[in-house]
This record gives C-alpha cells, structure tokens and sequence, in this order.
C-alpha cells in the first residue's frame, strides 16, 4: 500500500501520509492539512478521529476485541488481580512478583487521607451525589500536595502519585458512603487486597469471593483508549494542569448517563420497568419513538458495534455473584428479558445495539450492598488506572501539543452594535 494518500481539492492536491498502527489500523495524518490547503476537518463528536497514538488499550469494536497492553481482558479477568493490572496499564509491562508486592505495600501505605481532605468529604450534605464529593475532594488534593503542582512531574514523582491515587480515591469514596449514613469511618487494613480493603471498609465484609468479584468489575472497567472520559483527561493534562486537577476532569466527563453514569441510569430504568410491572416491552417502544429522547440505558456503544466483550464477562460474573450471596434479583430477570426482546428486535438489530458493560454491572454493585447513586464511583476507581496511564503516555510523548481543536463558525457575520435605547 502507498505511503500516502492524495487529497483533490479541485485546484490543489495534496498528499496526506498514512499512518499504520500496530494492528493495521489506519489513518490519514492531516497534521499539515490546515496549513497547506487552509481546510481543517469536520467530524461532530470525533467519531472519525484519532487524537494520539497509544501503546496502552486496543479494541476492535467489529470483533468485540479489548485488550490491555496485548493481554485479552478475558485472561486478565480469569487470572489477574486489579492492582496487577493497574501496574500492567501504566508501565506497560506485568510486574514481577516482586514489583508487585512493593507496589501493592506502597498503595497500602496510603491508608489515610489528609485531615483537611477528611473535613470536606464529611462537610458535603449526606444526600450529595458521590460523583461530585469525589471530584472535588481529588481537586483538593493538590492543595495537600504542592510538591506535585510543577508543571514537569519527574518519573519518581508518577510513580508516587499512581499509588497514592490509587489509594486515597478508594479511602474518599468509602469515608463518604459511610458519612452519608451517619456511621463511623473504618480504617483502611493495609493487610487486606485492595477489594477486600474497600468492602471492609463500606461494609466490614472481606469475604474473598465478594471481593475476587469485585476485582473483576474494576479490571474491566480499568481502561477503554480514546473514550469521552479518558479524552477529557488527555485534554485537561494537554495544558500541563496538575495531575489532581487532570484526574478531577475525567471523573466530572464520566458522571453523564451517556458515560459512566449509565450503570446508575440502567438500574433506575430497571426499577421502573419492574414498578410497572416487569414489561420490558414497553421501555422497548419508548427507546425505539423517535419522539421520546428515552434511550435503552446499558445498550449501545461508540465503538463496539458487535458486542462489547465485558459485558459478556460480566453477565457471568453476574450469576456468579448473585448464588454466592444468595440474592434472588427479580432485577436480573428484566434485564435478561430485556436483552432478549432486543436482541431480536429490528430497531436494535439494525443498528448494532448490543449491552455495554453498564448493562449488568448495577446488579452486580447492588448485590454487594452499594447504593444506586454510587456506582458510577465505583466506576471511577475501576477506570483510575486508566486515566493515569492516558496522562502518563499524554506527558511521556514528546510531540503531544496542547489540546486545541478548530471550529467551522456558523454564527452572525460581523455587525455594529447598537445602543440600548436604538435596539
Ligand atoms: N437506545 C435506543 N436507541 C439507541 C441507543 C439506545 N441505547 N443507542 C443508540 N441508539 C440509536 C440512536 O438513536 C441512533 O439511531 P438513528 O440512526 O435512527 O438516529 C443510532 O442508534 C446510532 O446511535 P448514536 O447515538 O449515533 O451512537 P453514538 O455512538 O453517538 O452513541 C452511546 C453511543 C452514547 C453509548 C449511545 O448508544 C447511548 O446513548 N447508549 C445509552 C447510554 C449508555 O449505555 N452509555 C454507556 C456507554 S458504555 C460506557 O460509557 C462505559
């Protein structure tokens, strides 16, 4: 194949060199397009454009592939652990067991949050959605941690600040969930696993299956490339801005329900087909009426236009789950119907709308014990590592620009402003 492709623009053409990645992707660089033809491109919500190159995820969204680093999340699900894999996705390679254990020491070591940081997670009012006590308490952390505000963060100083994010967003979201109910903060046990650390930590529960489940929804939760959150960090991390401020920023872009928000609107969705009585078919016809901005939560996806391979994982896990903690979810009935009548349904079929990985990851979180509205923290400290990783690869890459994308204006050509009294 040709190194390059030729743009006609009529009066001028131009040669645009194709890049190819690693496998086989390809791409047109248009780097210098602006600058030689004084055309940009036009791709409404970047459906058709790569903003970096990145060694970190692969997916393929025809072939429901999603790998970590070259590791199939398959594998990684049945045999790692998520600080293992948190390592993988931000050095790149698995860790030794003895890279592994000091990692694993060093996240442990962070078991408390500053005082300060301590008194805004409680100030918030009990009924504040956890996503927004979780962004402002990771902003305000920069204020604790002056020495990581430079705008040239050393190798030693990414290093710290994995394992201590990785340990202080899990300390935040337990200590609000518990203050939200008006019980006592539980220390974290540095000699428990991360799961097992957290769910003791809501619940005073370290029953090794509950957290090995837990372990698997943060793993395939843990990075998905160029998504909106993730795109935001690169964005935000683009300026040079303090990685608390940059990591703040990916929270607030996965707090929408066309995000991460999802697992928190699929089982408000689920509640209330089961309210009105378990038809599923009615929720269908509202999500297919294009007159209803009603959408089928837990269905569809950028990407994956085949299915998406977590969400296959998770509805294992799922069954799983619910025999070992002897939950009866009339919830995972309507969700399987659900499924079901749209899987054969041609208005889904049509359109290559399959369950994300939201779908079946509500029950699951509502199985463990965890309220509604927190599931998409939970989603958070799943993705962390992933954000990281996009920030690190952002800041390791010598020819990242800050982020500055062009517009077409449409708006009001130039005219002279009237005063008040003439208009
Ligand atoms: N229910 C009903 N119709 C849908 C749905 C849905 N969940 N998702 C997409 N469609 C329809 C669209 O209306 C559109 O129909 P049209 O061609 O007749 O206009 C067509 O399918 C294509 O959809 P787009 O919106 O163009 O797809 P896009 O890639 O922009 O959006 C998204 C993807 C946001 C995930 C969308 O499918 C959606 O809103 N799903 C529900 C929310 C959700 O589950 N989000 C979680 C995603 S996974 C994650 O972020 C972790």
């Amino acid at each position: 194949m040709a190194n390059n492709a030729k743009l006609d623009l009529g009066d001028k053409t131009i040669d645009l060199p194709i890049i190819e990645g690693s496998e086989g992707e390809k791409a047109l660089d248009i780097s210098k397009l602006r600058g030689e033809t004084g055309f940009i491109t036009l791709d409404n919500g970047f459906v058709n454009t790569g903003s970096c190159q990145s060694a970190i995820t692969f997916l393929n969204g025809e072939k429901g592939i999603l790998r970590y680093r070259g590791y199939p999340i398959e594998q990684l699900a049945e045999s790692s652990n998520f600080l293992e894999v948190s390592w993988l996705l931000f050095y790149g390679e698995l860790p030794t067991a003895a890279e592994l254990e000091s990692f694993t020491k060093k996240v442990a070591s962070f078991n408390t949050l500053p005082e300060g940081i301590e008194k805004i997670v409680d100030t918030f009012p009990k009924t504040a959605h956890p996503m927004g006590v979780l962004s402002s308490a990771t902003v305000a952390l920069s204020a604790y941690y002056e020495n990581h505000l430079g705008p040239q963060p050393t190798d030693a100083d990414k290093d710290e600040l994995f394992a201590q994010l990785m340990a202080q967003l899990k300390l935040i979201v337990a200590r609000f969930y518990r203050k939200s109910l008006g019980l006592a903060p539980i220390a974290s046990d540095p000699s428990l696993s991360y799961s097992a650390d957290f769910l003791n930590m809501m619940f005073e529960n370290t029953d090794a299956d509950v957290a090995k489940a837990l372990d698997v929804l943060l793993i395939l939760h843990a990075d998905h490339e160029q998504n909106c959150s993730a795109s935001t960090v690169r964005v935000v991390g683009s300026s040079h801005a303090n990685v608390f401020t940059t990591i703040s920023g990916g929270i607030d872009a996965l707090w929408g329900q066309l995000h991460g928000g999802a697992n928190q609107a699929v089982l408000e969705m689920l509640e209330q087909i089961k309210n009105e009585g378990g038809n599923a078919s009615s929720a269908l016809a509202k999500a297919k009426d294009k007159e209803d901005p009603f959408k089928l939560m837990g269905f569809g996806h950028r990407v994956y236009k085949n299915f998406d391979p977590r969400a296959k994982i998770i509805k294992v896990a799922c069954d799983k789950v619910l025999e070992k903690l002897n939950v009866n979810d009339p919830l995972l009935e309507i969700a399987k119907g659900l499924e079901a009548e749209a899987l054969q349904d041609d208005y889904f079929v049509a359109r290559k709308l399959y369950p994300n990985v939201d779908f079946y990851s509500g029950i699951i979180y509502k199985a463990l014990g965890i309220p509604t509205n927190m599931f998409t923290a939970m989603f958070v400290l799943g993705r962390l590592p992933g954000w990281l990783s996009q920030w690190k690869e952002l800041r390791e890459d010598p020819s990242a620009k800050i982020c500055r994308p062009r517009q077409i204006y449409i708006g009001q050509t130039e005219r002279n402003y009237k005063k008040i009294e003439d208009r």
